[in-house]
């Protein structure tokens, strides 16, 4: 195969001197087998651990440029592969619970359609209104486990702020959030359970949401899921259907991103103890603009977005020199990018004053992400409490025990044992 990693486009570069990508190596660091690729195969057609064929894209002015291509669509109907059924591509239970109208989905003007009424309930002012209920949520969530000196902040810090943060938002009522819990926790595989729970949890999952519009139909609050049914555009209205796989994909986009925010932030700065002590001190005497770049950074740096979501060429196209073919799927390495040093100084350097920081961690184009706001919100909270609250946090292993989870699109660590004075 002529585009296998081992060759340039002279045949001459060697074997990559870095783990074959989806190795748990690779998992755990993937940045220099990323450096490897921007280099030398920045448009890299590789077989994925599902067996789908797929296009990575690593350069920084590739991806951005890909990114907003209306010639690559989202939506599998246009996958090479769909015609036989393989339906590998998705989240996975989406298909059988009947959730694929969701934006990431779909494409203009369908997509502009939706995205113009979600804005209308999904506000930045809203947002900005939740940020003392999620400093409440995160102090809460720091009592639980100060007094002990120890934690895991995976399970018991980044996994349920955001899934609480986001039942908040849409309206999910207080004694029904612990199962929302347990389906997002399912949706992550986080004990590592089988892919089949993963089926049952966003079933569940829908017919609670499918229910619960139906429900606020009847009695619109001023939640997000009773904005969501009250938006209107020019007499246009979301159905129930589009509702629900809206309520979802907030829910599914939300949440495991800011796990991996809270987590992979946390983890870079405990690293860095010079960043963290600048983050510390500023955090201390209320410097908010520090903390802003600090999240911008750590998404930069380590972001919880691997790689974008699928894209299907539409038509044959050519990406930083390489020919795709009609129906190939193409996967922008968010991660790759970001390291660019054509783009960034010093990419692998963590520095949280940065300033000319336009990463691709939420995207590009006209499906860069819709809650950004939220995101931002959550992580500086997230990392003003716990640096805060714990100014003495530290790492309780040794970082080569820490596992990574190897998800396809997302990248995040399993658990992070942390210790401190209690
Ligand atoms: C889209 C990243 C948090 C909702 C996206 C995309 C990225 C991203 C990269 C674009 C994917 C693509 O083009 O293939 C992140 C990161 C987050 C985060 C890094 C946390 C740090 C959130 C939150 C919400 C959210 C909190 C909502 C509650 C969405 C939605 C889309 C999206 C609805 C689809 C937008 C569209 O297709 O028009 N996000 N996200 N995200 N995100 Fe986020």
């Amino acid at each position: 195969d002529e585009r296998a990693p081992e060759r340039d486009a002279e045949g001459t570069a060697g074997p990559p001197p870095t783990p074959p990508l989806f190795s748990q190596e690779f998992a755990t660091d993937p940045y220099p087998t990323y450096a490897w690729l921007r280099e030398h195969a920045p448009v890299h057609r590789t077989v994925l651990p599902s067996g789908v064929e797929a296009w990575l894209v690593t350069r920084y002015a590739d991806a951005r440029e890909t990114l907003a291509d209306p010639r690559l669509s989202k939506n599998p109907v246009h996958h090479s592969e769909a015609a036989h059924g393989k339906g590998k591509v998705g989240i996975p239970g989406e298909r059988s619970a009947n959730l694929m109208t969701h934006l990431l989905n779909i494409d203009p003007p369908d997509h502009t359609r939706l995205r113009r009424l979600v804005s209308k309930a999904f506000t930045p002012r809203r947002v900005a209104a939740f940020e003392p209920r999620v400093r409440e949520l995160a102090d809460r969530l720091i009592d639980g486990f100060a007094g002990r000196g120890r934690a895991d902040l995976i399970h018991e810090f980044a996994f349920p702020l955001p899934i609480y943060a986001i039942c908040d938002m849409l309206g999910v009522p207080a004694e029904d959030q612990d199962d929302f819990r347990d389906w997002a926790g399912m949706m992550i595989r986080h004990g590592g359970g089988p892919r089949g729970g993963v089926g049952r949890a966003v079933k569940r999952m829908r017919a609670y949401l499918t229910e619960l519009i139906h429900r606020k139909r009847g009695d619109l609050g001023d939640d997000l899921i009773s904005g969501l049914i009250r938006a209107s555009d020019q007499g246009e209205h979301l159905t129930e259907d589009e509702a629900a796989a809206m309520a979802f994909i907030l829910l599914f986009a939300g949440f495991e991103t800011t796990v991996n925010l809270i987590g992979n932030g946390t983890y870079a700065l405990l690293r860095d103890p010079e960043q963290r002590r600048l983050l510390q001190d500023a955090s201390a005497a209320g410097d908010t603009g520090l903390l802003r770049t600090a999240v911008e950074e750590l998404l930069r740096y380590d972001g919880p977005v691997e790689l974008a979501t699928w894209r299907f060429a539409t038509e044959p196209l050519t990406i930083g020199g390489q020919r795709i073919g009609t129906g190939e799927p193409v996967l922008v390495v968010l991660a790759a990018a970001d390291r660019d040093p054509s783009r960034f100084d010093d990419p692998d350097t963590l520095d949280l004053t940065r300033r000319d920081n336009q990463h691709l961690g939420y995207g590009h184009g006209v499906h860069y992400c819709l809650g950004a706001p939220l995101a931002r919100l959550e992580g500086r909270v997230a990392l003003a409490s716990l640096l805060g609250r714990l100014p003495d946090l530290r790492l309780a292993v040794d970082p080569a025990e820490l596992r990574w989870r190897g998800g396809l699109i997302m990248r995040g660590l399993r658990e992070l044992p942390v210790e401190f004075e209690p």
